[in-house]
C-alpha cells in the first residue's frame, strides 16, 4: 500500500512524543505504545485498504461515506457511495434534492433514516453554515444521525482532529491486545488506551490501519467483541420492522402514492406488521397519508 506507506513514515518521526507522558502516567509505558504502534503500522503498511473515501479530504464526501459505513459492509457501500457522491456531489446539492430522489439513491443500503438525516444536514450546512462542514465534535453531535462516534471519525478524517473514538474493528483490536483473559469489557475501559496509544501526529491514519487490524483479526479469530460488554447479535433482518419500513419506503419512493391494501398484496407480509409500520413511520414524519393513500413527507 504504498501511497499510505509514504504518508506514514514521514509523519511517524515524531509520533511517540505526542503520547508518551500520557501513557506513562495511566499504567502504559511509552515502549508498549510505540511497540504497539509499530506493530498495527506494519499491518497497514502491507495489507492497508485503499477504499475511495480514504482518498480523499473533502468533508461532504466523508461525511457520505462514514453515514453509509454506519449500518452497511464496505464493499456494499464502495459502489454506491461513488454513485451518490457523482450525482449529489456537494451540500447545497444534495439539499435542494427532492426526499424521493435521495431515497431512490440510497436504495440497497437500508436503514432510510440515514439519507433523511443526510438530506437534513445538508440543508442546516448550506443555511447555517455557509456549506462548509464544521469540524468540531460538539457541533456535528447536534446533527440528525451523527452520534460520538461519527462525529469523532469524521472530526479525524476531514480535519485530521486527534479525538478519541471506538468503533467495531477498533474495539476488537482493543480487546485482543490489551484484554486477553477478560469478558465483560466496557467500552470505558478501552478508550482511555485508544487515547494513550493515538498517534496524534497522524490521527487519520492510525485509525484507518487500526480499522484495517481490526477486520484482519475478525477473519483470522473467534469474534472477540462477544467479550465486550456492548456486544449485541444482530436480529435476524428479515420479517423485521427494519425491512418493512425499507419496503413501505422504496414503495413510497418509486410511486406518486400507495394505500395500505396495495402494500399488503406487494409485501406479503401481515396486516398488524404493515399497520404498525405505517403508524410508526407517520409520527416520525417520514411518510404522510391523505384520502388514504400514503406519500413519502
Ligand atoms: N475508513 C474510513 N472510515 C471507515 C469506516 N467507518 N470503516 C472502514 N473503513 C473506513
Amino acid at each position: 500500500m504504498k501511497r499510505g506507506y509514504a504518508a506514514h513514515t514521514q509523519k511517524q518521526e515524531n509520533r511517540s512524543s505526542g503520547t508518551a507522558p500520557a501513557a506513562q502516567k495511566k499504567g502504559i509505558t511509552s515502549s508498549e505504545v510505540q511497540k504497539f504502534q509499530e506493530m498495527i503500522y506494519c499491518y497497514y503498511r502491507e495489507h492497508g485498504r485503499n477504499l475511495p473515501w480514504r482518498m480523499t479530504q473533502n468533508p461532504y464526501h466523508i461525511l457520505i461515506s462514514e453515514i453509509m459505513l454506519q449500518q452497511t459492509q464496505v464493499q456494499r457501500v464502495i459502489g454506491k457511495y461513488e454513485r451518490f457522491i457523482k450525482i449529489f456531489p456537494d451540500f447545497s446539492s444534495l439539499a435542494r434534492t427532492p426526499l424521493r430522489t435521495v431515497l431512490s439513491e440510497w436504495q440497497g443500503l437500508g436503514y432510510n433514516r440515514r439519507a433523511i438525516a443526510l438530506k437534513k444536514i445538508s440543508q442546516r450546512v448550506t443555511e447555517e453554515f455557509h456549506g462548509n462542514l464544521p469540524s468540531a465534535v460538539e457541533t456535528l453531535i447536534t446533527f440528525p444521525g451523527i452520534g460520538k462516534a461519527t462525529a469523532s471519525a469524521i472530526s479525524a478524517f476531514a480535519f485530521h482532529i486527534p479525538t478519541v473514538f471506538i468503533e467495531t474493528n477498533i474495539r476488537r483490536v482493543f480487546i485482543h491486545s490489551f484484554f486477553r483473559d477478560k469478558t465483560n469489557i466496557t467500552d470505558a475501559e478501552i478508550l482511555p488506551l485508544v487515547e494513550k496509544t493515538l498517534d496524534t501526529s497522524n490521527p487519520r491514519q492510525w485509525y484507518y490501519a487500526l480499522m484495517d487490524y481490526g477486520v484482519m483479526l475478525k477473519q483470522k479469530y473467534e469474534n472477540f467483541n462477544k467479550r465486550s460488554a456492548h456486544y449485541q447479535k444482530q436480529s435476524p433482518f428479515q420479517g423485521s420492522n427494519r425491512q418493512v419500513r425499507g419496503m413501505i419506503l422504496k414503495a413510497l419512493a418509486g410511486a406518486s402514492s400507495v394505500s395500505e391494501p396495495e402494500m399488503a398484496q406487494k409485501f406479503q407480509i401481515s396486516k398488524e406488521k404493515l399497520t404498525s409500520n405505517l403508524i410508526q413511520l407517520e409520527k416520525e414524519g417520514f411518510i404522510k397519508k391523505k384520502r388514504k393513500k400514503f406519500t413519502l413527507a
